[in-house]
């Protein structure tokens, strides 16, 4: 995954009806590696992966900057072997709760059978304290999908959005599957391949207390104001993803670190 262009990833209060200021904007240097935690051991959710910690990524050339751009990647010359393929997990040091996320990318996994790559937030305890997934996508997939999880009681509302609403529950409590309510992009270039030959684009996850949207903007369609960081999300037009009056925000989601990571698939990479 390749993080490109200015600002790679930045968070914004809001201080006005529609206005942001910027409140961190993660450097395109190796300092930018210095806002994360790289979390090592179990895939907690099964992934074939090893993730590994950030010196042995740096000496394993899995993180760098390159091109004038973060770069993150995985192993991609060996045959993964035990407890699968070698890539990293990291969460952001600071947490939010509410602001305007933007992240800025100009590359990821293709899709292909085995990969797993995703961009998300998630408070400390799961799932009161709710996970916002803006990127994610699993072998073939070519359009992303955008999933919520939050204790019982939060549902989307079929409107406002434009996306195939997959699932509306995102309540975990009365769902084995833990699938949470999911969104699906329309867009080609929103994932994987499609995204790639665009040269990546924008997603832009605005979270206030009364609504949490998901903007993508393929590249060459991102607005002028998310170039020149200052957003103004009232001109962007519908979201791809809208949670909104069927959910009570406040309640659901708080204290949130930005996580990434490239996950492999085990049954298909073995
Ligand atoms: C689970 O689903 C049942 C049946 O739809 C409903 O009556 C109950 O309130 C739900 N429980 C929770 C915790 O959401
Ligand atoms: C869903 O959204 C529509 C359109 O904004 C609104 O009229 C309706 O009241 C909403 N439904 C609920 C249950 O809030
Ligand atoms: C976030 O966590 C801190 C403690 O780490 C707590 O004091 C604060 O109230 C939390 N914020 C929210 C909105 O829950």
């Amino acid at each position: 995954m390749r993080f490109s262009t200015i600002p790679i990833i930045a968070a914004l209060a809001k201080i006005g009806a529609a206005l942001y200021v910027i409140e961190d904007n993660y450097p395109i240097s190796s300092a930018f590696f210095d806002h994360f935690n790289f979390i090592t051991g179990e895939d907690p959710t099964h992934g074939y992966v090893q993730f590994v910690d950030r010196a042995a990524a740096q000496s394993a050339d899995y993180i760098s900057i390159k091109d004038n751009a973060v770069y993150i990647g995985a192993d991609h010359s060996n045959v993964a072997t035990s407890s699968g393929r070698q890539s990293v997990h990291m969460s952001s040091v600071k947490t939010y709760t509410r602001g305007l996320f933007i992240v800025d990318l100009g590359h990821m996994p293709d899709s292909i059978c085995g990969t797993w790559p995703a961009v998300w937030t998630v408070g400390p305890t799961w799932p009161n304290d709710g996970e916002i997934n803006i990127i994610e996508g699993v072998n073939q997939q070519t359009r992303n999908r955008m999933t919520l999880h939050t204790n019982t009681g939060c549902s989307i509302n079929n409107s406002g959005f434009y996306g195939e609403l997959i699932t509306d529950n995102c309540g975990e409590t009365n769902q084995s599957a833990k699938v949470g309510c999911s969104i699906d992009s329309y867009s080609s270039t929103s994932y994987g391949g499609g995204f790639n030959h665009i040269g990546g684009g924008v997603y832009a996850l605005e979270w206030t207390s009364s609504a949490i949207n998901i903007w993508f903007f393929p590249r060459g369609s991102v607005p002028a104001n998310v170039d020149s960081l200052s957003p103004d999300p009232s001109t962007w037009g519908t979201p791809t993803t809208r949670l909104s009056d069927t959910c009570d925000i406040d309640h659901h989601f708080r204290n949130h670190s930005i996580f990434r990571s490239t996950d492999f698939r085990y049954h298909v990479l073995r």
